[in-house]
């Protein structure tokens, strides 16, 4: 990256950022789901991941306790089940009953078997442990309306019913009563089983919508949108799925993964700018149907998938031929400083655009490209991303504060010229605290960073706003990952340049870095 911002003495960029906090910039509230994450049939995500009964924290289910503990510290909301490229090949029955009556399928996706030794019953098991919200997937790839219908009625119909009496069988006597469901996955993409084009799949998620809603009406529905915004049929595909499904269904999704690509750390750390950019091109193709549709409710967006995923290396090539293993290692991707780095920027795009994303998924939870990693029937730890993600969901509370940013910017490759440093914050209405989550993307030094806190001591009534805590994330060596042996050599520590004198803060940037402060 040309990161040709004169430096000072000290190695700070001298051409100093100035951000300023202020109430009235609020988007919108802070979403819980905002939070969530993803556990997909996929390498090791399911069985070694959450899944592994020889371990020795499982419970009776064979859920690892460790891997539920530090699903809670992550902060996870919503985790979204069972696929992903996996569910458009799915049979749900497959995995109910007695386990030694299941069938072990092909799951074409990701060319492995699954023993289907965990399936719905076991998910929800496995949701209440971990405190989470569960967001079911339809398979609308090998299959349609009826089966969708199916599971609908196994899950969330009480009783006297053929599906909801066989779960009562089953042994669970409670319908599961979940609110969000998927209609299919990446429905644009060629690689998916039963890809469709956006006017097969837009009659199809219609359909299934409508008869869903007949089931049950309380349920929130996700259309699928773009699997990318480099899809040729990106914006197009979105107005069409909306024309006919528009009144039927609450969201559409959007995907996003991103990665240094040849080298180019530049654009890598503005991945957030194509974010910022997609959530505003399906808003706006989302809105035009409702201008044109003359509908008056708004459609949101679920960001069901986003993370740094390095789609090109040999750990996300399934498997070939005649090999079709049980939960192979698959994107296990091993993330650096700098990935985290990413990540952190991303979510601050994501909560800045709370007004128009309503729900979004860390893409995975575990073992696949993941912030949380095991090794079967051993040792767990936290990768990287782990920790912007856990800061953020632990501290964004209340409203979000779009942050004025001046700031110098630097030539990329991918994205023309974009700010040094971004950030998005936080306040609590009701106590008046402040989280500001701040990413620095140059590469040559740290960045001086002044954050004009007037409006905010305004806002107190005069009160003085001083740092509670402010914690960064980096590393010399920006390349510097968590492995078993060594997950916490680089954690998030304390940084002790932010302080606030005569009402401003002043905080001090390494270079590639994410840093949260708080203010009360
Ligand atoms: O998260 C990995 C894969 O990425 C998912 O299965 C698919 O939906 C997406 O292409």
């Amino acid at each position: 990256m040309s990161h040709d911002t004169p430096t000072d003495a000290a190695g700070a960029n001298s051409s100093a950022v100035t951000l300023t906090l202020d109430p009235a910039f609020t988007v919108g509230p802070v979403r819980r789901r905002t939070f969530g994450s993803f556990v997909e049939h996929l390498g090791r995500c399911v069985y070694t991941g959450i899944h592994d009964p020889e371990h020795e924290s499982a419970d009776e289910h064979g859920f690892r306790g460790d891997v539920v503990e530090l699903t809670r510290e992550l902060g996870v909301s919503t985790v979204r089940y069972p696929g992903g490229n996996f569910v458009s090949g799915y049979r749900w029955e497959d995995g109910i009953g007695p386990k030694d009556q299941r069938p072990t399928r092909l799951d074409l996706a990701w060319h492995s078997s699954d023993p289907n030794l965990v399936g719905v019953d076991e998910f929800m098991q496995w949701v209440r442990k971990a405190g989470v919200e569960p967001m079911m997937a339809v398979n609308l790839g090998t299959r349609g309306i009826q089966e969708a219908l199916d599971l609908l009625e196994y899950c969330n119909v009480p009783g006297g019913t053929y599906y909801s009496d066989l779960r009562r069988a089953n042994g669970h006597e409670e319908p599961y009563r979940i609110t969000m469901w998927c209609l299919g996955n990446e429905m644009d993409g060629p690689w998916q089983i039963g890809h469709k084009t956006a006017e097969e799949y837009a009659r199809l998620a219609t359909e299934t919508a409508r008869a869903m809603r007949m089931i049950d009406p309380s349920i929130e529905l996700v259309v699928c949108g773009s699997s990318s915004s480099s899809m040729p049929t990106f914006g197009a595909w979105e107005a069409t799925v909306l024309e006919e499904s528009y009144e039927f269904v609450d969201y559409i999704s959007a995907h996003a993964y991103y990665f240094e690509e040849d080298g180019d750390l530049g654009s890598f750390l503005a991945s957030a700018v194509d974010m910022d950019h997609f959530i505003e091109s399906v808003t706006a193709a989302a809105d035009y149907v409702r201008a044109a549709g003359k509908h008056t409710k708004r459609i949101n967006i679920s960001f069901d998938e986003w993370n740094v995923w390095y789609q090109k290396r040999a750990e996300s090539v399934p498997p070939t031929g005649d090999d079709w293993p049980v939960a192979p290692v698959l994107l296990e991707d091993r993330y650096n400083v700098a990935d985290a780095v990413v990540v952190g920027n991303l979510l601050v795009s994501l909560l800045r655009n709370t007004d128009r994303v309503h729900a979004a998924s860390l893409a995975q939870l575990v073992n696949v490209i993941a912030p949380i990693m095991t090794e079967p029937g051993g040792r767990s730890w936290k990768q990287t991303i782990f920790h912007p993600f856990a800061q953020a969901s632990e501290h964004a509370v209340g409203d979000v504060l779009r942050v004025g940013i001046e700031a110098p910017t630097y030539p990329t490759a991918r994205f023309g010229e974009v700010p040094l440093v971004d950030a998005v914050a936080t306040r609590d209405p009701e106590t008046g605290a402040v989280s500001l989550f701040v990413v620095n993307r140059s590469t040559d030094g740290s960045t001086g960073v002044t954050v004009d806190l007037s409006a905010l001591r305004h806002a107190a009534g005069g009160a003085d706003v001083d740092v509670v805590e402010a914690l960064t994330l980096s590393n010399p060596d920006h390349t510097w990952a968590a492995t078993a042996d060594d997950s916490t050599s680089v954690l998030p520590q304390d940084n002790s340049t932010a302080k606030v004198v005569d009402g401003v803060l002043t905080v001090d940037l390494p270079a590639v870095s994410w840093t949260m402060v708080r203010l009360g």
